[in-house]
């Protein structure tokens, strides 16, 4: 039941996922007025704006939780629009979702909803194995020794990192994280930081951030988006918004009170990541 695609626009091969155009309205409220973005393989794209933007909107669009009004999503590049049942299945198993509430079970240990993505998709494993792989995910990110605890009795913080550790099991193509270290101590959103980075350079994963924090803006995005009232009205490297010809951008990365010349990619050296 495959509908012919329309004409296949010229897509950068290095583009993981192109967003062409894409508006939202609901009812006739528009929420996205036109968004375009090229997201590279492999890269990690951090899409920043104020509060009401349309970022969740946008990150819902891209998972196929939501269709664009007009405009088309191709990722890998296959046009989102025009996937049959399987075909679309096939497509969200690309994707791995960090929320932004880690949206624990409540019911389970640490170690069954971390676990719980293999026992669904991986059970061939077997049970031993995918412990060993929870257990060395949690350490890596400073879980030791709560495979055993209930969410209840995690602080915040740390029921992120269970979230980020499930989400990784699955190991996917593409990760979006949803505010990854909103309500972390710098320290612990640092880890974060090292965490995506290195799943990114580790597994070749695509990183698609949502984010409030320019500190971790500047330390882990080779683009930086700013989405103003539905619209990307600057894109480039953290250090070009900051320091370029887009004064609405500056004003914005500079109302974030860090210091980002202190700041740079987590694989860059040359300068030292002091800023949070
Ligand atoms: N299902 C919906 N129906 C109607 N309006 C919606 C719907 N979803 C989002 N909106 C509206 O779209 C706008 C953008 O919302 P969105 O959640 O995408 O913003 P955001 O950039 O993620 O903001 P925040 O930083 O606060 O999370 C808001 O004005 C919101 O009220
Ligand atoms: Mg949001």
């Amino acid at each position: 039941m495959t509908k012919p695609n329309p004409i296949r626009p010229d897509i950068p091969p290095e583009d993981h996922i192109f967003v062409d155009d894409v508006r939202k309205s609901f009812g006739s409220t528009k929420v996205l007025k036109g968004i375009t973005l090229h997201l590279r393989r492999k890269e990690t794209a951090v899409i920043i704006g104020g509060s009401g933007a349309g970022k969740t909107t946008l990150l819902r669009l891209l998972i196929g939780l939501e269709q664009p009004t007009t405009g088309h999503i191709w990722v890998d590049g296959e046009d989102m629009a025009y996937l049959d049942e399987v075909q679309m299945n096939k497509m969200r198993r690309k994707f791995g979702m960090v929320f932004q509430y880690a949206a624990l079970l409540d019911s389970l240990t640490v170690l069954d909803n971390v676990a719980f993505p293999l026992h669904e998709h991986r059970a061939s494993l077997g049970a031993k194995a995918i412990k060993e792989k929870v257990v060395s995910m949690l350490n890596l990110l400073g879980l030791e020794n709560k495979e055993n605890r209930m969410p209840s009795e995690l602080s915040g913080g740390q029921r992120k990192r269970v979230g980020l550790a499930r989400a990784l099991m699955l190991e996917p193509e593409i990760l979006i994280y949803d505010e990854p270290t909103s309500g972390l101590d710098p320290l612990t959103s640092r880890m974060v930081d090292d965490l995506i980075e290195e799943t990114r350079s580790r597994f070749g994963i695509t990183s698609v951030v949502i984010s409030h924090d320019m500190a971790s803006t500047f330390r882990i995005a080779h683009q930086a988006f700013l989405v103003v009232q539905g619209q990307v009205i600057a894109q480039g490297k953290p250090d070009e918004l900051a320091h370029g010809d887009n004064e609405e951008a500056r004003a914005f990365i500079e109302a974030s009170g860090v210091n980002t010349d202190n700041v740079s990619r987590v694989t860059d050296k040359k300068k030292q990541n002091t800023a949070a």
